[in-house]
């Protein structure tokens, strides 16, 4: 019987360096042999979730979605990296009721901070008012209550939040 896998699922501000730590964790995980995959928000919206908005029910239906695969990915061995605002709570909490080995980080960063480096544009589009529904902006992200890990971007390096999460696999014995 094969192993099971397990799912990081990356939750913060747009901006706050979810996509740049998935990558490397995920190649760190490959490093280590593991089957890994990276299901990233930006990714997903042109393919599985092609078409939705970002009102609540959609970012619900995103969130479900991109959870339901990972549960699929994760029950078959594969080490599953989410990298996805899931701005709800609740949502969160029932994409972890139905994985098991799911493991939340917030990635954390003052969104003053997120709208700084704004590196897509989106910050300055969302106080033009060209972009509504911005998270942090005028629609609500929910800080995660208890996650597994959380790593500080603004004062953090995105190896050592990379060496954190991967720190947190070894010690609940995910990962050798
Ligand atoms: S969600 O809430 O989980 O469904 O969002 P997600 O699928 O992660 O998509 C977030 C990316 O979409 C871009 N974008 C927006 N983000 C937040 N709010 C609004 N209104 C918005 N419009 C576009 C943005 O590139 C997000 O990517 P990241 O990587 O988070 O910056
Ligand atoms: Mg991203």
């Amino acid at each position: 019987m094969k192993k099971e896998g397990f799912t990081i699922w990356l939750t913060g501000y747009s901006g706050a360096g979810k996509t740049t730590i998935s990558e490397k964790l995920i190649e760190e995980l490959k490093g280590r042999q593991l089957p890994s995959e990276m299901l990233d928000g930006d990714v997903v919206r042109e393919h599985l979730s092609q078409g939705l908005s970002f009102s609540r029910k959609d970012r619900d239906t995103n969130v479900l979605r991109i959870g339901f695969v990972a549960g699929l990915l994760s029950r078959n061995g594969v080490a599953v990296v989410v990298s996805a605002i899931s701005p709800y709570r609740s949502t969160r909490n029932m994409v972890r009721e139905r994985i098991n080995g799911f493991i939340e980080v917030y990635v954390k960063c003052p969104i003053e901070e997120c709208e700084r480096r704004d590196v897509k544009g989106l910050y300055r589009k969302a106080r033009n008012g060209e972009l509504t529904a911005f998270t942090g902006i005028d629609d609500p992200y929910e800080e995660p209550l208890d996650p597994e890990v959380i790593c500080y971007t603004d004062i953090e390096t995105v190896n050592a939040s990379v060496e954190k999460i991967i720190q947190y696999l070894e010690v609940a014995a995910y990962i050798p």
